[in-house]
């Protein structure tokens, strides 16, 4: 609950934390693929769905945040595309969603303890149709060094909340890796990462 509060507060600023704008990657990744349905859990204030949206794709977004589900809705209505925002957490994705559903699924900074991400995760291909990508972007575990040096880059407070090479192999054992590196990369999204960062990229496809 304590995580909802300090989620829901950040977002009531007018400005968008993260920008307007999607992430470089997604945009990138979703450039390759071709669009269908897309789930984006913890998508924040929409510029990741709505950008998908944008893009032909069916959009299924959620996130813990109210105040994220009304700034998205309103970033899709100025955009002109429709989207679907749920407020729920992560937690209630498989009782929400049915499976071999979506072609697409994007974590963009998508940050959970431990314990979501070894408990929740894993069951994500499920959700795909066969053929189906999971797509990631998130700070790396060496992260923490780049946020010591720039607090202005961002990032969660806990280095458990962060991703590694060998995890994402763990969280996804049966997905074949298209893509999967940690890289220092320079962000410039919103107010709320600026500077040079470490992160993990992943793409795997469903079998
Ligand atoms: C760093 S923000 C990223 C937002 C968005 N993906 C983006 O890149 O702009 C992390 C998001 O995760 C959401 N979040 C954290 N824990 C969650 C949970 N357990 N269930 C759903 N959303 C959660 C937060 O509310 C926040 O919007």
């Amino acid at each position: 609950m304590k995580m909802k509060r300090n989620w829901n507060e950040r977002y009531s600023i007018a400005d968008y934390v993260y920008g307007e704008e999607p992430n470089e990657y997604f945009k990138a990744t979703l450039a390759n693929l071709h669009p269908g349905k897309i789930l984006l859990p913890a998508d924040g204030e929409g510029r990741n769905g709505v950008y998908a949206a944008t893009q032909g794709w069916e959009v299924e977004a959620f996130d813990q945040s109210e105040q994220a589900r009304e700034k998205a809705l309103q970033l899709a209505q100025r955009k002109g595309v429709r989207i679907n925002y749920q407020v729920l957490d992560f937690q209630q994705i498989y009782d929400t969603y049915p499976k071999e559903n979506f072609d697409a699924i994007a974590l963009i900074f998508a940050h959970m303890p431990p314990e979501i991400k070894s408990g929740y995760f894993p069951q994500l291909p499920d959700l795909l149709k066969p053929g189906g990508h999971i797509l990631l972007e998130g700070f790396s575990k060496n992260h923490v060094t780049y946020q010591q040096k720039n607090p202005g880059i961002g990032g969660p407070p806990d280095v458990e909340m962060m991703y590694s090479e060998e995890l994402m192999r763990e969280l996804f054992p049966d997905l074949e890796i298209i893509t999967l590196s940690e890289q220092e990369i320079s962000l410039n999204e919103g107010l709320g990462h600026n500077g040079l960062g470490s992160v993990v990229r992943y793409i795997g496809k469903k079998r």
